[in-house]
């Protein structure tokens, strides 16, 4: 019986490592089929801040492994949760450069399908510009599967040291207590080791200790026995 309740668990842990293989392959194609898929991209910084009157680009390229065929590209302004339209165009195929209909006044496409670049060129911005601007992609090739990454534009009406100086606190504030944290895991991870090596060598010391004791209580203990020798005659 305890045989086959050992084979048993074993199947058990064997299923259960064959279930994480089969996961472990499956999240492996999935993320080739999404590196395979469409991408729309604004760049590592999504936001701009700028002041107003001046002109600003809003970046975006977009990115796919089973390339393009008349990909759809829009640019969308969320204006208080309703999305405008601010540009839309076709792109029949790389490098090629679309006819882009532009619906919003001041701007410019300026990506021109160059390097898959559809970042477009707001001139003479206004407060009303400020807001998050979605560039949207869908490429026929991947069932109309929708592609979209975001970018904030902040109009200001100069450019504040102050914000600067804030966020350089904050960052500060946040590396220092970061530093604090490492610095007294290291403190911890060392006084535990340092107690650890203290508690063995205690442990050493009363080992070696508790012999002597032994041999001398062994000593006493003859000298105890030959003691009550005589007390007995
Ligand atoms: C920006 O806005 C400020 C405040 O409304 C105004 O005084 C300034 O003239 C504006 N600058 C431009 C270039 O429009
Ligand atoms: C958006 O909302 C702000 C404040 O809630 C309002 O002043 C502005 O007129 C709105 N804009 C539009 C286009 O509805
Ligand atoms: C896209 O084109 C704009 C305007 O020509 C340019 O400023 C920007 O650097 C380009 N972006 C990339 C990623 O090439
Ligand atoms: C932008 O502003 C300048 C002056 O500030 C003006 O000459 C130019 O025509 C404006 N451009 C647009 C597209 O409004
Ligand atoms: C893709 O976006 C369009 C709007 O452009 C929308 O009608 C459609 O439902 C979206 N499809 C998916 C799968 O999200």
């Amino acid at each position: 019986y305890e045989s086959v309740e050992v084979i048993k668990s074993i199947l058990h842990y064997c299923a259960k490592d064959l279930n994480h293989i089969l996961l472990l392959i499956s999240l492996y194609f999935a993320s080739a089929w999404s590196a395979q898929a469409l991408e729309m991209s604004v760049g590592k910084i999504p936001f701009l801040q700028a002041v107003n009157g001046s002109t600003v680009t809003l970046p975006c390229t977009y990115a796919s492994c089973i390339g393009i065929e008349n990909l759809y590209f829009n640019w969308q302004f969320n204006d208080n949760g309703t999305m405008q339209k601010v540009c839309e165009s076709v792109i029949p195929s790389e490098g090629v450069v679309p006819d882009v209909t532009i619906f919003r006044e001041r701007v410019e496409f300026v990506g021109k399908n160059h390097h898959n670049n559809v970042s477009i060129l707001l001139l003479n911005i206004t407060f009303e510009d400020g807001g998050q601007y979605t560039c949207f992609g869908r490429n026929p090739k991947e069932h109309h599967k929708n592609h979209s990454a975001i970018f904030n534009l902040i109009v200001v009406d100069e450019l504040r040291e102050v914000d600067n100086t804030l966020t350089i606190i904050i960052a500060s504030a946040v590396g220092g207590a970061i530093a604090l944290l490492m610095g007294f895991m290291l403190l911890k991870n060392f006084t535990l080791f340092v107690l650890t090596k203290l508690e063995e060598k205690n442990k050493e010391c009363l080992v070696t200790s508790s012999g002597i004791d032994n041999t001398e209580n062994g000593l006493s203990g003859s000298k105890a026995d030959s003691k009550p020798t005589p007390k007995k005659k």
